[in-house]
């Protein structure tokens, strides 16, 4: 049995018995534990208490004042990829627009053509290899999307690579197969016989395998129709996928409506939000998970998230990690941007990025608090003077150690 004691501790962030989903108002509420221990039992978070009384353990951790949150909850990458995408960076500075780089091959069906020529070792050593990274910078659980396959190898190759993923990694991962992510360039002019194949090829497939938990649409113009993502959805949910749909990213594309009539998990993205978008998703049950690095990287408006937590919506936050609109997983720096840009208080940031971040994968019992019985996968910060230093400090490494299972994360 392995007992592990960290004393002295200046803040412990995001304590709680019983852990909900916090929507509106709720966000900002981030009770803290001042001076104080965690134990950890067997990689579990097995009490936690004020330093004038504190338990015996056979290994102790004094933190000297540091402070300890619970690991990041990125509910939504597409972390498994062949190839980073720097050369259309380069063409979009100089000024090609999203849908010129499409044109020229670039885009979605880029990443494809090179996952094509990947083997299923080289994509997993590579997503490991990022996620070892992220983990390091505070990642404790992490949704991987499908949809740089496009065909019925390559989509089933790529869940493969998660599940090997799930298997081998440390942290929980969720798989959410992106099939509809956009249609390859042999239905081009034939739609209906991809979403055939989707529905009544890969799915059965991908059942048979039990390679995926959810499922995703790119719910968008000139991609798919809100009629189509209901279609898919509906599809993935005879198979127990529930839905976590790309929703209103460049448009108004019916994303928000079509995922809230299949009782989506989420719907991400929402850079492009109204009125009577933001007031149907606060008054839905699902969550509004807002990707800021992507809006930053694609020079998009960036999500409404005040006008949605005023009105009532559950909000999480999330990297969207992927090689074409946001080639990073730090989620700290996902933190400090929905602060600086959005205008989220840092103690909703924190919410979102953990709590709401694990309910929005299924793995609210398992993470995004500090909970007697979660998993003790934890940031333990360098000596920080408050919780607004934590997206305060943009640039800084913020992070001394991460802990995943109570072990230090080395990568
Ligand atoms: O979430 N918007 C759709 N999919 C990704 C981008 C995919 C890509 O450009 O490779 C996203 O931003
Ligand atoms: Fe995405």
């Amino acid at each position: 049995m392995s007992n592990l004691l960290l004393t002295n501790i200046h803040q412990l962030i995001n304590v709680r018995k019983h852990p909900v989903l916090l929507r509106g108002q709720a966000l900002k509420e981030l009770p803290v534990l001042n001076n104080a221990w965690v134990q950890i039992i067997n990689g579990r978070i097995a009490d936690y208490g004020t330093m004038d009384i504190c338990p015996d353990a056979t290994e102790v951790y004094d933190l000297k004042g540091a402070s300890v949150l619970p690991c990041w909850c990125d509910s939504h990458t597409h972390v498994v990829f062949a190839a980073s995408r720097e050369d259309e960076f380069v063409d979009k500075l100089k000024g090609l627009s999203y849908a010129e780089i499409a044109a020229k091959g670039g885009g979605i069906l880029n990443s494809a053509s090179k996952l094509a020529l990947t083997t299923e070792e080289v994509l997993y050593e590579q997503a490991k290899k990022r996620i070892f990274e992220w983990m390091a910078l505070g990642t404790g659980a992490i949704e991987i999307k499908s949809g740089y396959g496009l065909s019925f190898d390559a989509e089933l190759k790529m869940l493969r690579v998660i599940r090997r993923l799930k298997e081998s990694l440390p942290i929980p991962v969720k798989a959410t197969f992106l099939g509809a992510h956009t249609y390859p360039a042999l239905f081009k002019e034939d739609h209906e016989s991809y979403i055939d194949l989707i529905i009544n090829d890969l799915l059965p497939a991908i059942d048979q395998e039990q390679l995926a938990d959810y499922i995703d649409v790119f719910c968008e113009e000139g991609f798919f129709t809100p009629e189509e993502t209901v279609r898919i959805c509906e599809a993935g949910k005879q198979y127990g996928l529930k839905a976590k749909i790309h929703a209103n990213q460049l448009h108004l594309s019916g994303g928000v409506q079509a995922g809230i009539s299949v009782n989506a998990v989420s719907v991400d993205h929402l850079e492009t939000m109204n009125e009577e978008t933001i007031s149907l998703l606060a008054s839905s049950d699902t969550i509004g998970t807002l990707l800021p690095t992507a809006a930053y990287f694609l020079r998009m408006p960036f999500q409404p998230a005040r006008a949605l937590i005023d009105a009532g919506a559950a909000i999480a936050l999330a990297s969207d990690c992927n090689p074409g609109s946001s080639p990073s997983g730090n989620m700290n720096t996902v933190v400090s941007m929905s602060c600086i840009q959005m205008k989220m208080l840092p103690e909703e940031a924190i919410n979102a990025a953990t709590l709401n971040g694990a309910f929005a994968m299924g793995l609210e019992k398992e993470l995004g608090s500090i909970t007697v019985g979660k998993r003790a996968n934890l940031i333990i910060t360098r000596p920080i003077p408050s919780i607004a230093y934590i997206p305060y400090a943009f640039g800084s490494n913020l992070i001394d150690k991460v802990l995943v299972n109570g072990r230090e994360v080395t990568s």
